[in-house]
């Protein structure tokens, strides 16, 4: 191992190797309890990428003891590097709460992940950009294109330190804001490729891919999953929110990477979804898991539920020295100073990106369905718009399948071409936290280490030391083989009916766009930001509770019905309004100045200490 140097210079120029030797984490609470065998060999600490502004990534590296190249017989020299999303929230996420092999018991000490995907692959976690997580700077990026040359930087780097490293498979996974991150850092890779490195995939969970085009896809999916109710008093704000956000991104002169007015959609269906009956603890709906609650405005910050036990864990001295941290550093899930500077304003969202990516490699874009922030159906509406092959848009000519892990249907796939979607049921945001053993399928489906059963396919089962055996769908015992041959192939309705409503929302988004051509422009408001430093995507709570719903509340009902609304109604999704008369659908409510003005207020003040 000490064959390979890299050379660590200080200001003075005064140049000292550094060693593979000296990253390897020797020892972290509960670490000798695990068996030799099964034990993940690891090595962390810090890169230097810009000596000038003192930025240095942090890594942690993880393989299995046995999976060095040698012994792999479905996976081979595979590397995968997971980001966590943010913008500023730390990888550690996915080391010690989704793919890596260790998780943090009550007592503070590590244990074996049943579901750690270095069963599949080695994997490093990287806390990008400089200043999430145990990555230090002077200087915070602002761009995505800034953020990919750094990353790059710290590839080479890391490369010198792990040469062997460089003829391994690389697969970029990642969730949430990593949707921008991961094909950003792809384009650089393969634009700037000096080491030749095979980039041979991108698996991006529940991505934060086009914040237009995803936004809108805040109500139906919300009606949809059924916790914003139609009879809402604030479903006519909800509405108009909607509306504001169409129009801000049918304006020509609006280029603004994010648009306020649809971030408040989110906020005005959070909002809506509020149960004061409840108790405090109760009353907003998670907006990473709609199955879960939490306290208003957190309304799922305080998710997932292991956070306070891994933050304490990596706040430990004895784990911060095993990590070779070159010095302390608080550790926290999500850093706002990083999220602050973060704005990229001069960057084309990674969305524009993929069109050319798709001709190189693989991409799978994942969706636990319980998720709301970046929802399954906003998923399915960015690739109805992405150009899969050249001329194609959306899937045309796709394969479905049920997708089948230790005998149940735990999803549904569809692929064409270079492109895979991927539907995770049951599942939030983070989907390896809820789904472990299922989440490392989606590596065996973007590296098709999969066998097919007619309109199904199944992911293999492995046991801890690595073995594997593919377990088909369960039958139901008190079912006979004959009734089992008559039963029709199972079709996969959902999928299809996702894809028609979502025809539906282009047509009526194409509608709106030509009434609001002949609409007049409206005030450019001010952007006022007050970042909440616990988000897996950030979302900027400048308006947080006070948003104006509950002044609105009751004028709600006598609003003019704008052409939304009117739509909605048309489609079954607006029950309490009247019917559309004539004319109404090129009505539209004015737009009241006191919308716009918003009270700051961060939801730690208020409602962190609950
Ligand atoms: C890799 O595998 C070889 C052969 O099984 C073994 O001797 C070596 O110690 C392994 N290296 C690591 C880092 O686990
Ligand atoms: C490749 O990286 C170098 C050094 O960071 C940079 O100067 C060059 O512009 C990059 N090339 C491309 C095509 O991005
Ligand atoms: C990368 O490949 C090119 C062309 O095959 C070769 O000239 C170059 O030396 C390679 N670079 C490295 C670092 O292996
Ligand atoms: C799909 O990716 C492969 C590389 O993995 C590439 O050779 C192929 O041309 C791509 N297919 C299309 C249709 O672009
Ligand atoms: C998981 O999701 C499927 C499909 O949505 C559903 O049929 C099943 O009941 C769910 N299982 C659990 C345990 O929630």
């Amino acid at each position: 191992m000490s064959r390979y140097f890299l050379l660590a210079c200080t200001l003075a120029l005064q140049c000292v190797a550094a060693s593979q030797e000296d990253y390897i984490v020797k020892d972290l609470p509960g670490l000798s309890n695990i068996p030799a065998v099964v034990r993940p060999v690891m090595h962390a600490g810090h890169l230097e990428i810009d000596e000038e502004h003192n930025t240095e990534l942090f890594f942690w590296r993880f393989q299995n003891p046995k999976n060095n190249g040698t012994h792999q017989t479905l996976h081979r020299n595979e590397l995968i590097v997971w980001l966590n999303g943010g913008p500023g929230c730390s990888s550690m996420d996915g080391a010690m709460m989704e793919t890596g092999p260790l998780r943090v018991s009550d007592k503070l000490e590590v244990e074996l992940n049943p579901g750690s995907w270095t069963q599949v692959a080695d994997i490093l976690f990287v806390d990008q950009p400089a200043g999430t997580g145990f990555s230090y700077t002077d200087s915070y990026d602002t761009e995505l294109k800034q953020a990919a040359q750094h990353f790059w930087q710290f590839l080479k780097t890391y490369y010198q330190l792990f040469p062997e490293d460089r003829t391994k498979k690389l697969y970029l996974a990642g969730e949430s804001y990593a949707g921008q991150y991961i094909p950003y850092f792809a384009k650089e890779i393969i634009e700037n490729n000096s080491l030749n490195i095979s980039l041979e995939g991108l698996l991006i969970g529940n991505g934060w891919i086009d914040p237009d085009i995803q936004s809108l896809s805040y109500v139906p999916f919300s009606l949809e999953a059924g916790f914003l109710d139609r009879q809402s008093p604030s479903m006519a704000q909800v509405l108009k929110q909607h509306e504001k956000c169409q129009q801000a991104i049918d304006d020509p002169s609006n280029h603004d990477f994010e648009k306020v007015e649809c971030v408040k959609i989110f906020h005005s269906i959070l909002a809506a979804s509020r149960d004061e009956t409840k108790p405090a603890k109760e009353q907003c709906v998670n907006m990473y898991d709609y199955r879960k609650h939490d306290y208003f405005p957190a309304c799922g910050s305080n998710w997932p539920e292991g956070l306070p036990t891994v933050t304490k864990f990596l706040n430990l001295d004895a784990v911060q020295k095993a990590l070779n941290l070159k010095s302390a550093k608080r550790w926290h899930e999500c850093d706002g100073k990083v999220e602050f500077f973060f704005q990229p304003e001069h960057s084309v969202k990674s969305f524009d990106l993929l069109p050319k990516l798709l001709e190189k490699m693989k991409i799978a874009l994942f969706a636990g369905d319980k998720d709301i922030i970046c929802n399954h159906k906003s998923i399915e509406m960015v690739i109805e718009k992405l150009q899969i092959t050249p001329g194609q848009f959306g899937f045309t000519n796709s394969r479905k399948s049920g997708w089948i892990y230790d005998g149940q249907e735990v999803g549904e796939v569809e692929t064409q071409s270079n492109l895979t979607y991927i539907k995770v049921f049951n599942s939030s945001h983070m989907v390896p936290y809820d789904l472990p053993e299922v989440s490392r399928g989606l590596f065996d489906i973007i590296t098709n280490s999969i066998e097919k059963r007619s309109t199904d396919i199944v992911t293999p089962v492995y046991d801890s030391r690595g073995n594997y055996k593919f377990v088909e769908e369960k039958q139901d015992t008190d079912q006979n083989e004959e009734e089992e041959k008559e039963k029709p192939p199972k079709h996969h309705h959902s999928l299809t009916f996702y894809v028609a409503e979502v025809a539906i929302l282009a047509v009526l988004a194409y509608l709106l766009y030509s009434f609001y051509k002949s609409f007049a422009k409206s005030r450019k408001s001010a952007f006022l930001s007050l970042s909440s430093k616990k988000k897996k995507k950030q979302v900027h709570w400048f308006d947080e509770s006070d948003i104006g719903m509950d002044q609105e509340a009751g004028e709600a009902d006598h609003k003019p019905k704008s052409m939304l609304e009117s739509v909605f109604n048309k489609l079954g999704y607006g029950g309490q309004y009247d019917t559309v008369q004539d004319g109404r659908d090129i009505e539209m409510a004015p737009v009241e100045e006191h919308e716009d003005q918003f009270i700051i207020q961060s939801d730690e003040e208020e409602f962190g200490h609950r």
